[in-house]
């Protein structure tokens, strides 16, 4: 008896074994990278300010979501080519200090869709399988967009060599159709993907002119292809049908509609209200909102905040329409950038930036943090998602033209290994004071 009990023993021993071997030790990042010592209290914030001489993977440098757990999540954005090497002081930032991460590019439909049948999921995957080392949130950007979107989806013969303004000329654009088809599959396909993974989905991005719809003459085919389908006198069909896909694929998603601008005009902001009130109201579960937010230094944050405010007020339009979902509306903040190149410098292509821009920078990130933090504790805002992991990271170094910018919470890492800037440390504190009350 005693001899089997000791087999039996024996081989669950093996077993278990050999199902340990099988598993992938995970790796913690949270722990090697955060300093348990590290307190987070005021006066260790305050020390480390001052001194200002930690980098962004520092294992003695905070975590900057965590000074706003509770309250908010903290996102960035950033190149698949940042998270291939995870020991690089790039990847460490990012997975370091936030809790949301975005591909800036790679979940584009050109990128992903960039041929009939061709599907470019690599870059995708992987953020998939860093932000499972983390436990990091992620957003899908974007679904539907007139920019960075295959040209082929505009065309009736998808191999047609011509541009799609030749086949606009020539008669031979794809039809209505033929549009919202190769729309419904790419949706149904990448979100039914990642539909366990991708928590938050820009499902259009930036489908308004300054005041309705974009039509051709704004650079975007989809209006004037879908056409208005239900003969409601819009020509927004598209977007609705892009929200009405996304739901499908997947019942739970947090599907959001994204655009630039709303910071300071309001007869844009004053469309999204009209456009997204409209498809709620006709069953369109639209979840909220993102602003992008690419402001300048100057940006004037209490109009800023009138125009969220408008936005906000869609939650009770929401709550009528699915009783059910009740506060689950919401608006992000989704591409955060300050350009510093602003009145008499703006101009210069190249500007040696002094401590002093850099403290009126992180003033201003101060009082746009604290204005986010106040719609954050009315619960109608989740995230603030900043477009770039430092100063050299980010798109404002080429566009409107090429500058060297400096709009992010990081320097650039030319010889200082990524400083952690002033405006870092303001956004900091401000998690830090606003959170304070927040039973942790
Ligand atoms: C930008 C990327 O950051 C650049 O790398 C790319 O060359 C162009 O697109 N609004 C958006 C983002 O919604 O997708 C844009 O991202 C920035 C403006």
């Amino acid at each position: 008896m005693k001899k089997i009990l000791a087999l039996i023993l024996v081989g669950l021993m093996l077993f278990s074994l050999a199902a340990c071997q099988k598993e992938e030790p995970k790796i913690d990042y949270n722990a090697i990278l955060n300093n348990p010592d590290l307190t987070y209290s005021a006066e260790e914030l305050a020390k480390m300010t001052e001194e200002g001489t930690l980098t962004v993977a520092d294992v003695n440098a905070p975590q900057l979501y965590k000074y706003y757990e509770g309250l908010m999540k903290i996102g960035v954005a950033f190149g698949a080519n940042q998270i291939n090497d995870l020991e690089t002081a790039e990847a460490k930032g990012i997975l370091k200090n936030y809790n949301v991460y975005v591909l800036g590019n790679e979940m584009k439909p050109d990128y992903m869709n960039p041929a009939p049948d061709t599907w470019n999921f690599t870059a995708a995957d992987r953020l998939v399988e860093v932000a499972s080392l983390t436990g990091a949130e992620l957003r899908g950007h974007t679904l539907g967009w007139h920019s960075q979107v295959p040209q082929w989806w505009f065309k009736a013969d998808p191999n047609d060599t011509r541009s799609v303004q030749e086949c606009y000329e020539q008669g031979a654009l794809a039809s209505s159709e033929q549009l919202i088809e190769r729309l419904e599959k790419h949706i149904t396909t990448v979100v039914t993907r990642y539909k366990d993974t991708v928590q938050y989905w820009d499902v259009f991005n930036e489908v308004l002119n300054a005041d309705s719809i974009r039509r051709i003459s704004d650079d975007s085919w989809w209006a004037d292809i879908v056409g208005d389908v239900d003969g409601n006198g819009y020509y927004d069909d598209y977007v609705e049908i892009a929200f009405r896909a996304a739901r499908a694929a997947d019942e739970d998603g947090t599907f959001i509609i994204n655009d630039f601008n709303m910071e300071w005009q309001a007869s844009k902001t004053q469309a999204m209200y009209d456009m997204v009130e409209r498809m709620l109201r006709k069953g369109v579960r639209i979840d909220g909102v993102g602003f992008q937010s690419h402001i300048s230094v100057d940006c004037n944050v209490e109009y800023y905040r009138t125009q969220i405010e408008k936005i906000a007020s869609l939650a009770e339009v929401y709550d009528e329409c699915f009783p059910e979902y009740k506060g689950n509306f919401r608006v992000q903040i989704t591409e955060l950038d300050m350009n510093m190149f602003v009145g008499s410098i703006a101009d210069k292509g190249y500007y040696t930036w002094k401590p002093e821009d850099f403290q009126r920078q992180a003033e201003k990130y101060t009082e746009l943090m604290n204005m986010f933090a106040d719609f954050a504790e009315e619960g109608v805002l989740d995230m603030v998602v900043f477009w770039g992991t430092d100063d050299g990271n980010s798109w404002l170094n080429s566009t409107p033209k090429i500058r060297r910018n400096a709009a992010m919470l990081v320097d650039r890492g030319e010889e200082t290994n990524y400083l952690l800037k002033p405006a870092y440390w303001a956004v900091a504190k401000v998690g830090l004071e606003r959170t304070a009350n927040l039973i942790k």
